[in-house]
């Protein structure tokens, strides 16, 4: 069965101890917020494969959620998450610290920016889910630094699905000569199409046969990218998706694939690599869900 540890003390002991019995094990380290699901089970299986200790952590991070978001309502379920993850990984160590151990001065929102050091990847102001979400992936990139400093793994997975969290981990990683390598694992999806999500769960089951029209209309336009500027893309896809009444877009993003920076709405040729991502809301009958997902062209 998996290991669990609580403090960032017992996780540092557990992989010493591991690493002494084996000098060449390889750490592999997939981070998340827990409520696991298919995609994420999809991460832990590469990371067996390409190493010999593997470290999954669940940690619903406070810093990088804003003060209107779901923190209080993000899905939870560690029995369940424990279950899964003995059933992928059995020798897995999973680190599952409270709050406290992670911020001890106690941060409670991305506003409180006075007690503590950030990492703060300054490029993500300027793209659209950066903008979208104030000081989001500052909190992202603060939490993947500080768990990165913990575990010290030589690889860490992340899911495309969050497009522009590889774009800005990626950079933080490069900027601050962090040797841990980073690698992209593919969008995991319902049958429907529709990404997985931890956030699905806020949406019946009828809702996410819906919300599939997301991923359909981005698989269209990006039939027929070639003959589209980035504004006609954005219209049309904008079009396709809000044929259903219960979506609202929050925006379309068409962005270059290494950088994450935007593509001029005018520009008459989109050039193969580049990323469509975008955020949706979906009005359910339970509440407001914001769903993202990402085509790469
Ligand atoms: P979370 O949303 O739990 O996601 C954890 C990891 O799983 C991320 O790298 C995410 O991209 C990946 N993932 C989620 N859904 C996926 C899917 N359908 N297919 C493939 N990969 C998927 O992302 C976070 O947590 C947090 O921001 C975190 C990086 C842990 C920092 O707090």
């Amino acid at each position: 069965v998996i290991k669990i540890c609580e403090t960032i003390q017992s996780i540092r002991d557990e992989i010493k101890n591991r690493k002494r019995k084996d000098i060449d094990a390889l750490v592999t380290f997939v981070p998340t917020m827990g409520y696991l699901h298919r995609g994420h089970i999809t991460l832990v299986d590469v990371a067996k494969r390409d190493g010999q200790i593997v470290v999954v952590s669940i940690f619903v991070n406070p810093t990088q959620f804003g003060p209107t978001e779901d923190l209080a309502a993000y899905p939870r379920d560690i029995e369940n998450d424990v279950r899964l993850l003995n059933e992928a990984c059995p020798n897995a160590i999973l680190f599952l610290p409270s709050s406290k151990e992670m911020y001890p001065s106690g941060v409670v929102n991305l506003s409180d920016a006075t007690t503590a050091t950030y990492v703060d990847v300054g490029s993500m102001t300027t793209v659209r889910e950066g903008i979208a979400r104030p000081g989001h992936f500052r909190g992202v990139a603060t939490v993947v630094t500080k768990l990165v400093n913990i575990v010290q793994p030589d690889i860490m997975y992340l899911g495309q699905k969050d497009a522009m969290q590889c774009v800005c981990l990626k950079k933080c990683f490069q900027d601050l000569n962090n040797p841990t390598r980073v690698v992209i694992v593919d969008t995991v999806r319902e049958p429907s199409g529709l990404a997985m999500s931890s956030r699905n769960s806020y949406l019946t089951e009828s809702e996410r046969l819906d919300a599939s029209l997301i991923y359909r209309s981005m698989k269209e336009v990006a039939s027929v990218y070639r003959t589209l500027s980035v504004e006609q893309l954005q219209e049309q896809l904008t079009t396709k998706i809000t044929s259903n009444p219960k979506m609202v877009v929050e925006y379309i993003s068409v962005a270059n694939g290494s950088t994450g920076s935007e593509l001029s709405p005018s520009l008459d040729s989109i050039p193969p690599q580049s990323i469509i991502s975008l955020a949706v809301f979906f009005n359910g009958q339970n509440r407001k869900t914001r769903l993202i997902d990402v085509l790469i062209l």
